[in-house]
């Protein structure tokens, strides 16, 4: 039986029961039961294979306000490249946004440390952890302790962390502050001609949302702070091209990159807004929309008040070839 465990939530974090599954790594430490009391309360992974055997771990630990540590990173040999430590450390990393620390830090181990449980640096390089100094002493001096950084708010990481999220939201005011950095994101975007055929409404009026949502039936982001409202106006960038639906794409994208890095959670909710009962000319009418205007999609805006998991997607090399087909 493969069993994946998340300790990542307050209840159920680093337990007995949990190192029980991983008996023979922390044979090399000295003393289990100090190991066990040290890290109470770290947010944990891990992977356990058909035969009951740890194939990976992951601790993460609060090292600075903004920095979490990848406390602990094993997995077994026989296991690699099977995907195990990515995915140990996509989970990781997703708490780390949604708790909005801004950096994941990981001291690299002595070679041989953790036997069979064995991570290189070439490993963490491709998670995309850049190098960021060395610590000569901090071991020994036979193995120099190398610390690789990473920044969670980089473009690059925002992207690979940003999943919908359909659950509730906790009840706390967006600052209006972040919702000008979001609305700015979103006419950022590119436009074909530079047209700039998107405009946007940001609700954040507590009566007004409840406008807003009382013509969302069934209800969606019912329980969010704020929303976006974004609008587009159809005109033809240059003879018959129209790129409306290209430049609210680009807005709306950019707007749930800029959500994620505030540590905020959003849809694109367009399909259920724009289906045949048109709730967006319904939402259109209560926002006094002009009517050479669309509305086409609500992203709601606020803290994510449950887990949520990324769905799966096709691999990489389904989707993406160099060069030729
Ligand atoms: C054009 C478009 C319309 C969408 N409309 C909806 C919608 O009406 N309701 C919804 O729950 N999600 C909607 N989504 C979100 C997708 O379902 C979601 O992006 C997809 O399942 C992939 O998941 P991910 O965003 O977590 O990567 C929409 C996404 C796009 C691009």
């Amino acid at each position: 039986m493969i069993r994946w465990i998340e300790a990542a939530d307050e209840k159920s974090r680093i337990s007995r029961e949990i190192l029980e599954a991983l008996p023979e790594w922390f044979e090399v430490e000295e003393s289990r039961e100090r190991y066990i009391a040290e890290s109470a309360g770290w947010p944990f992974w891990a992977y356990v294979d058909e035969k009951g055997r740890s194939g990976g771990f992951l601790c993460l630990k609060e090292t600075g306000k903004e920095t979490m540590e990848l406390a602990v990173m094993g997995v077994r040999k026989e296991c690699h490249r099977r995907g195990i430590g990515r995915r140990l450390f996509a989970a990781a990393k997703d708490y780390a946004v949604q708790k909005g620390y801004a950096f994941i830090q990981v001291k690299t181990v002595r070679a041989g440390v953790y036997a069979d449980y064995d991570i290189t640096n070439d490993f963490y390089k491709s998670l995309g952890f850049k190098e960021l100094e060395v610590l000569p002493d901090y071991w020994d001096e036979a193995n120099p302790c190398q610390i690789y950084v990473m920044s969670l708010k980089s473009a690059v990481n925002t992207i690979a962390t940003r999943h919908s999220y359909r659950g509730a939201f906790l009840q706390e005011a967006v600052p209006e502050e972040d919702l000008i950095t979001i609305a700015r994101a979103g006419i950022d975007a590119p436009s074909g001609c530079n047209l700039q055929t998107t405009d946007l409404i940001v609700v954040n009026d507590p009566e007004v949302l409840a406008q807003v949502k009382t013509q969302i039936d069934p209800p969606v982001a019912a329980t969010a702070p704020a929303m976006i409202v974004v609008l587009t106006r159809r005109i033809n960038a240059y003879r018959d091209k129209c790129f409306a639906i290209q430049d609210y794409s680009a807005a709306i994208e950019n707007m749930l990159l800029a959500i994620v890095e505030l540590g905020y959670q959003s849809c694109w909710y367009e399909g259920h807004i724009t289906d045949d009962d048109r709730i967006c000319d319904k939402i259109a009418a209560v926002l006094n929309v002009p009517e050479e205007y669309d509305v086409v999609c609500v992203l709601p805006v606020g803290k994510a008040a449950e887990d949520y998991h990324a769905p799966s997607k096709k691999s990489f090399s389904e989707r993406v070839r160099f060069n030729r087909w």
